[in-house]
């Protein structure tokens, strides 16, 4: 394959291909993986990078000590940062190889199928090549019962998504052309373990693809990294890649979090009104007090757990959520009561004076309260 920033005949320090390994806490997978990928892919022009979400059971430092005996391994320790997708999409953005497969480091993926995989793509009509292990010859191996099912109800879901056939859209094994991942990498959602799916569905044309059967293997050493939070992060990538095309994902999860503090207000009203008789104006005081300081809090865990507030900045943080949140119901208030005026019925009054309310509330909490350090 040509790189095409190299001339023909230059002398080109790039390899062929870039084997991309996210780890978390697999200490005692990377010899005997490395050890497998000399043999597996002899005779060619491979470099492998490591991309290590700051494990604490000394994976980077051991990575490190095997780069710095071979001219074919990097590695990037990410801090304060997370996510098998991201970590791939690093690792990818940093090789000069035109192509990159993905691998994880338990050898649960079969790494002699990446020679096969690389001729699929020498041939030049194809952008990314899938281990599969739903096609003839492949297989899901010893994968626990409750696994499978929880894959297949993934893939189904998938499948809704998907404009192209693809037998196993959860494999965590593929290998793409690199220019074919740059011209996606700015829509990727980036969120949990699904990369293969988020780039199918983000890349601006359709990708032709070539799925090549395997069998999925045990993990050698360690656990797996599958959590509830993964499964969760699942579900956030199709909400992204669905109504997150219209409105921003964390709007609406904003919004959900805001109903639910509606629900929390009238129920403390209830309770301290009619069940304890406080005069009313206390009530609703103590009751407004409660649903804020409930959905500042969901909001921070929740929301912007990528932005967490913690210790002082938590205070401050709760006192411009109700400054804003306060200038927000003003808002809502003046607009419905002028659209009410203006004999708007009333519902639909109440209804936009929610969403001017609402969109003030995210916007200005998502620039201040939870502002982005990054950005
Ligand atoms: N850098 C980084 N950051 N690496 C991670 C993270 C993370 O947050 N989470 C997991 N990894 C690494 C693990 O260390 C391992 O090398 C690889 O990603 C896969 O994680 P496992 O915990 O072994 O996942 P699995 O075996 O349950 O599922 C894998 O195989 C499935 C079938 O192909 C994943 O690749 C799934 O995406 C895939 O569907
Ligand atoms: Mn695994």
């Amino acid at each position: 394959m040509t790189i095409p920033y190299l001339s023909e005949d230059a002398l080109s320090f790039a390899p062929e291909l870039s084997v991309i390994i996210p780890t978390l806490n697999e200490r005692d997978n990377l010899v005997p993986l490395l050890d497998l990928l000399d043999k597996a892919l002899t005779g060619l022009a491979w470099e492998a990078i490591i991309v290590d979400d700051d494990s604490h059971d000394g994976t980077p430092e051991l990575a490190r000590r095997l780069a710095a005996n071979r001219s074919n391994l990097r590695v990037i320790q990410r801090i304060g940062r997370g996510g098998l997708a991201s970590a791939c999409t690093e690792g990818m953005m940093a090789s000069v190889a035109p192509c990159f497969v993905i691998l994880d480091a338990d050898m649960q993926h079969d790494a002699f199928l990446i020679p096969l995989m690389l001729d699929v793509m020498k041939e030049g009509d194809t952008d990314i090549v899938v281990g599969s292990r739903h096609v003839s010859g492949g297989d899901m191996g010893e994968f626990a019962e409750h696994r499978k099912a929880l894959s297949s109800l993934g893939t189904r879901l998938a499948r809704m998504l998907l404009k192209v056939p693809l037998s196993d859209p959860m494999s965590g094994f593929f290998m793409v052309r690199a220019d074919f991942f740059r011209a996606a990498v700015h829509r990727l959602s980036n969120i949990g373990f699904k990369i293969l799916l988020d780039l199918v569905v983000s890349s601006p044309t359709p990708p032709r693809i070539v799925e090549l059967p395997y069998i999925f293997g045990e993990r050698a050493h360690g656990e797996s990294k599958l959590s509830l939070r993964v499964a969760l992060n699942y579900l956030e990538l199709l909400a992204d890649k669905t109504i997150g095309r219209l409105i921003p994902l964390r709007f609406v999860i904003f919004v959900m979090v805001g109903m639910l503090g509606v629900v929390l207000h009238l129920g403390a009203l209830s309770l301290l009104f009619i069940r304890l008789a406080i005069p009313f104006y206390l009530s609703q005081m103590t009751a407004t007090f409660f649903a804020m300081t409930v959905n500042f809090v969901l909001n921070n865990t929740i929301t912007y757990r990528d932005r967490r507030l913690t210790g002082s900045a938590f205070v401050w943080g709760f006192l411009s959520f109700i400054a804003a949140c306060g200038i927000g119901a003003a808002a809502n208030f003046a607009v419905a009561d002028m659209l009410f005026s203006h004999s708007v019925y009333w519902l639909a009054a109440g209804f936009l004076g929610a969403i001017v309310g609402s969109v003030w509330n995210y916007v200005v909490t998502s620039t201040f309260t939870w502002r982005n350090k990054a950005a």
